[in-house]
């Protein structure tokens, strides 16, 4: 099927961090089977990135291993539009438009600003508060129909259908609905030191890192909390088992089993021989990829060629969009300069 009548797909992964399982499992993995089906977009949101502190030499570092990462993961560079946000302009521009046609009340609500200003209270910016406005001009610059991420970005996405809806109803149709795109397992992984909160890298304990060696993921593994009953037993149950359930989401997710059949498989055998059988699998998992990063990490003319054309795709369609946008806006149009 030709490009131009296939549906869709955006999505991101800001480099304020290096790549986790929660990112692999909740988006990425998700992401590598879609490029028959779909025309796809992968961003490497910088531009979100610094709406917290970070250090330019480790940001720019982190961006070029997201890239390595991507394309390890599986995403082949000649089948998804791979690029970084700040090298296509339309995405600020496009974010300062939709700032005005999105409530305060509704960027108030939104729970990564309420969790982020908690945990950053000496800087909470006017980016931080923004930031959504931004996401929703990286997908509708697209022409965007599904939006495949974790759990965690629903809110943001249903609020960039909202803006896209609210335009579209004051000037026309402008820009398509996007809808979220959200896995049936791994949509949620939590930290493994903490199962009642998300796997993120403010716990690197209880994270882990695509780029871990594999005797770091077996030790965070075999120190995962499980639960504090005596049962001893591997059964579904996330209210009462929290820990219990995380493992088997993740073990769930990288073997495909279910979790019947997970059950089955360590009937009577207890969390001692769980935990490091769950980091064996997600070692397994990992090693490629890890390896490959590594691999084309090194080539930075190959990294180079991929980010070049990757933008050169991208600014073709957020072009046409934003042209688009402004002449229903009514600025004049802009000259060749
Ligand atoms: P970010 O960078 O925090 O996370 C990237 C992706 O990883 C998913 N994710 C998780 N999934 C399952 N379990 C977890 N513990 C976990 N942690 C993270 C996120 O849901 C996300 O899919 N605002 C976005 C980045 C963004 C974006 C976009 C996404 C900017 N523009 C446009 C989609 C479309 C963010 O902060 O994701």
């Amino acid at each position: 099927m030709d490009n131009k009548e296939k549906q869709v797909i955006f999505s991101g992964i800001q480099p304020s961090g290096s790549l986790h399982l929660g990112n692999y499992l909740g988006a990425i993995k998700n992401w590598v089977s879609l490029a028959d089906e779909y025309n796809c977009y992968y961003c490497i949101v910088d531009m979100h990135s610094i709406t917290v502190r970070q250090e330019p030499a480790e940001l720019r570092k982190r961006a070029l291993m997201q890239l390595a990462q991507y394309v390890a993961c599986g995403l082949d560079p000649k089948e998804n539009t791979l690029f970084i946000q700040s090298h296509v302009h339309e995405h600020a521009e496009l974010g300062w438009v939709l700032n005005c046609y999105t409530m305060f009340g509704e960027l108030s609500r939104m729970t990564q600003f309420k969790d982020k200003s908690a945990k950053h209270a000496e800087n909470i910016n006017g980016g931080l508060f923004t930031y959504p406005t931004l996401m929703a001009a990286d997908i509708l610059l697209y022409q965007t129909d599904k939006v495949p991420v974790g759990e965690d970005q629903k809110q943001h996405v249903e609020l960039s259908r909202d803006i896209a809806i609210r335009f579209n109803n004051l000037y026309g149709e402008t820009f398509k609905v996007p809808d979220p795109f959200i896995p049936k397992v791994g949509a949620r992984i939590m930290g493994l030191s903490d199962p009642k909160s998300k796997m993120s890298k403010s716990d690197p304990q209880g994270c882990v890192f695509l780029m871990d060696s594999p005797d770091e993921i077996s030790r965070k593994f075999k120190r995962a909390v499980t639960d504090s009953d005596s049962e001893n037993c591997v059964r579904f149950a996330p209210d009462e088992k929290p820990g219990v359930a995380n493992l088997m989401n993740i073990y769930s997710s990288v073997t495909g089993k279910s979790f019947e059949e997970i059950e089955k498989e360590f009937a009577g055998k207890g969390y001692g021989v769980f935990k490091p059988a769950v980091g064996e699998a997600v070692i397994e998992t990992l090693r490629p990829i890890r390896e490959e990063a590594e691999r084309i990490l090194s080539d930075k003319a190959y990294l180079q060629s991929i980010y070049t054309e990757g933008a050169q795709k991208a600014s073709n369609t957020a072009r046409k969009t934003l042209r688009k946008v402004y002449k229903k806006l009514g600025f004049v149009e802009k000259p060749q300069l």
